[in-house]
């Protein structure tokens, strides 16, 4: 599916009853996603920090540290959003990052953020509207391709994984950035009832939201894969050497996958 926008006269993109089946089986679940960050975008980083506690952006550090960037790397950056695992990146040195993602909104605040002085050696990133199941893309092309709370918001993960293959080149890696349930039950419950009843309070008032988006976001990372379907997610789509490394506690996922060199 292109970015194509659907005029809606209603700003509500998922309704409780939505929400009581699995939104990821929704057969617009594409048009949706895009409404959706479309209205949360000016402030979805703002209601990231918060809500992360300020971790989010240490959780993308680590992902790219991970990835151990080489100065002659391409990267891409797959539903990059407002740009801030790009520019996590592009902090790294490699030889250039581009971000991909369907929502004009959110790469507008991309944009903004790449247009800021920095310092030799950081490239500037670049931006394309676009569907990361079907990448503008040759084949080979990139060294890196990264995705971060983003797998879960494509219509077809598995599709998105085979385009990331496509598009990496020999001894290339993925690595993706995803929700999950910390291993301590205490833990686990705390977290549910904070993202199931506070954090969905909270982030739409702080957004203004009148969409749904973040009734959504739990209910789609209860009813995603789990860390361990996403491991063998990763390897059916044919990467080797797939390992994971739980942050937070396990709040949230870093997997990590490579193409034989
Ligand atoms: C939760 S945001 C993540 C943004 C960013 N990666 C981050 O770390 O904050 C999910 C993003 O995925 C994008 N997205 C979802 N499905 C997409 C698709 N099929 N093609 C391109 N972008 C997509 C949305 O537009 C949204 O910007």
């Amino acid at each position: 599916m292109m970015a194509h926008r659907t005029p809606s006269s209603s700003p509500r993109v998922w309704s409780a009853a939505d929400l009581a089946n699995d939104p990821h089986m929704a057969k617009d679940k594409g048009q949706r996603i895009q409404r959706m960050f479309g209205a949360i975008a000016h402030r979805y980083d703002l209601n990231n920090r918060l809500h992360s506690l300020w971790r989010d952006q240490a959780w993308r550090r680590r992902s790219v540290q991970l990835c151990r960037v080489r100065s002659t790397d391409d990267v891409l950056d797959a539903a990059c959003g407002t740009g801030d695992l790009a520019e996590a990146f592009a902090a790294a040195g490699p030889s250039s990052v581009c971000g991909v993602d369907f929502t004009e909104e959110m790469l507008e605040v991309a944009r903004t953020k790449a247009a800021r002085k920095r310092p030799a050696g950081v490239p500037q990133p670049t931006y394309r509207l676009a569907d990361v199941m079907t990448l503008p893309f040759d084949d080979a092309s990139f060294d890196i391709v990264s995705i971060a709370f983003g797998l879960r918001n494509v219509t077809d993960p598995r599709r998105t994984l085979a385009e990331f293959r496509r598009v990496l080149r020999p001894a290339g890696r993925v690595v993706i950035l995803e929700f999950s349930q910390p291993a301590n039950p205490v833990l686990r419950v705390l977290n549910g009832i904070y993202c199931e009843h506070v954090m969905p309070v909270t982030a739409t008032l702080l957004a203004g939201d009148r969409s749904g988006a973040y009734r959504y976001l739990p209910r789609s990372v209860s009813t995603f894969a789990d860390r361990e379907t996403l491991a063998a997610m990763l390897a059916e789509a044919g990467f080797k050497d797939v390992s994971q490394f739980p942050l937070t506690f396990g709040v949230c996922t870093a997997s990590l996958g490579h193409v034989a060199g």
